[in-house]
């Protein structure tokens, strides 16, 4: 039989992640080798979910944890960390009542996006919602119309750098206009908590949350000194999944944090909030792809040009720009590696996954062999397009 081997193989954690670090489990593997399921297709392990929230639980003691929806908002996955304790980081209102139809209550529910319809901030807040992020004083104003009395939490501005998967420039607002907007918040009408941000996803340096931390605390100074005490910080998402590159472990994480914390809020710290999305489902699934076709370019090519059943448009959008490197398996039949370019099943030519990060095949591969993209739990099928191309969108089962 063919053995199924990761060709691109990055090093995996140490210390305690040991066991989850791999990007697949044992339950997933059983799932594809048995029943065989239709492809291309994402595969959610819950029982790596729990344990992905009771590792963070662990690690952030005084945290209280928002699963970012955006990230895998399959309703088992929900109910699966709902059950564990979890609360949830919304985009949409749509995401609201998904949660809400799970039973989820709605002061578990927090609506993170700073861009909002207005009529979706009304839905939100009808339906039990009170907890509202922006970054501008429009929003604001939005905010304070359509939720009348609701708390705010106002977004930073943040570089972004060593993050994989960069938030910056669209989002958040500099020091001083956080300080005027929570400050103005009151006279419309709205409770200011405190500030968010985010680092960046796949943030790879454990240092990034440290000066955003010492600028909240400047912002709490300056809302104090004006009157408005805030009590809230969210520390965003963040938290990597195991890629291709080695990442550091979630301790070391939760140490650079807990310093930053203790320097600049000392003994009056204030409620802590986390919203990761990627940690808690990314090293949960596997997105199994077939290959539909195997060809070069030109007789002297020696890069062949692997083309699979899913791609930027269906499973895999977070290889755009080539910035997230999944570990690939492929079947090895004991022959040499080359070099691919590996591309989707779309006509656009922008529908190339990897092209310029030097991923190598086994030169044996065939037409129809399977090619699994591991730690493929976020950010995969919950972006798939609807109908690009006229392919349905990316199937997912959990197990
Ligand atoms: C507001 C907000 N919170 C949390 C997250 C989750 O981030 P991550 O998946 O990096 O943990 C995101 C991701 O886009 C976000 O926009």
């Amino acid at each position: 039989m063919v053995q199924l081997q990761v060709a691109e193989l990055g090093r995996v954690r140490g210390g305690e992640e040991q066991r989850a670090a791999p990007g697949t489990t044992q339950k997933i593997d059983q799932f594809l080798a048995n029943e065989r399921p239709a492809l291309p297709c994402v595969v959610i392990d819950r029982d790596e979910v729990r344990c992905r929230y009771s590792l963070l639980s662990e690690a952030f003691p005084n945290a209280t944890i928002f699963y970012a929806v955006k990230a895998n908002p399959m309703p088992e996955v929900l109910a699966a960390l709902a059950a564990a304790g979890a609360n949830f980081d919304l985009a949409s209102a749509g995401q609201a009542e998904r949660c809400l139809r799970l039973g989820i209550a709605p002061d578990r529910l927090s609506f993170g996006n700073a861009v909002k319809r207005t009529q979706d901030i009304t839905r939100a807040y009808r339906n039990g919602v009170d907890r509202f992020a922006f970054d501008s004083i429009a929003e604001l104003e939005k905010i304070g119309r359509a939720a009348p009395g609701a708390q705010v939490f106002c977004r930073l501005l943040v570089d972004g750098k060593g993050a994989d998967w960069p938030l910056t420039r669209k989002f958040g607002r500099d020091e001083e206009m956080a300080v005027d907007l929570l400050s103005h918040a009151r006279a419309l009408g709205l409770t200011p908590i405190g500030v968010s941000f985010h680092v960046g996803s796949q943030q790879t340096d454990p240092s990034k949350w440290h000066t955003p931390i010492a600028t909240a605390s400047r912002i709490f100074h300056g809302c104090a000194a004006g009157g408005v005490d805030l009590a809230f910080l969210n520390l965003g998402g963040g938290l990597p999944a195991q890629y291709r590159t080695p990442i550091p472990t979630l301790g070391a994480y939760a140490e650079a944090i807990e310093v930053a914390l203790t320097q600049y809020f000392g003994s009056s710290r204030p409620q802590i909030i986390i919203e990761p999305g990627r940690y808690l489902v990314g090293d949960a699934g596997v997105l199994r792809s077939e290959i539909l076709l195997i060809a070069k370019k030109s007789r002297r090519a020696s890069i062949r040009w692997v083309y699979l059943d899913a791609g930027r448009y269906n499973g895999l959008p977070e290889t755009q720009g080539e910035r997230i490197h999944y570990r690939i398996r492929a079947p090895q039949r004991g022959g040499r590696c080359g070099l691919v370019t590996i591309a989707g099943p779309t006509c656009d030519s922008t529908d190339i996954v990897y092209e310029h990060s030097g991923y190598e095949l086994p030169l044996d591969l065939e037409v129809g062999d399977p090619i699994d993209f591991l730690s493929a739990g976020a950010y995969t099928a919950s972006y798939a397009s609807v109908e690009f191309n006229g392919f349905a969108p990316i199937l997912t089962y959990r197990i």
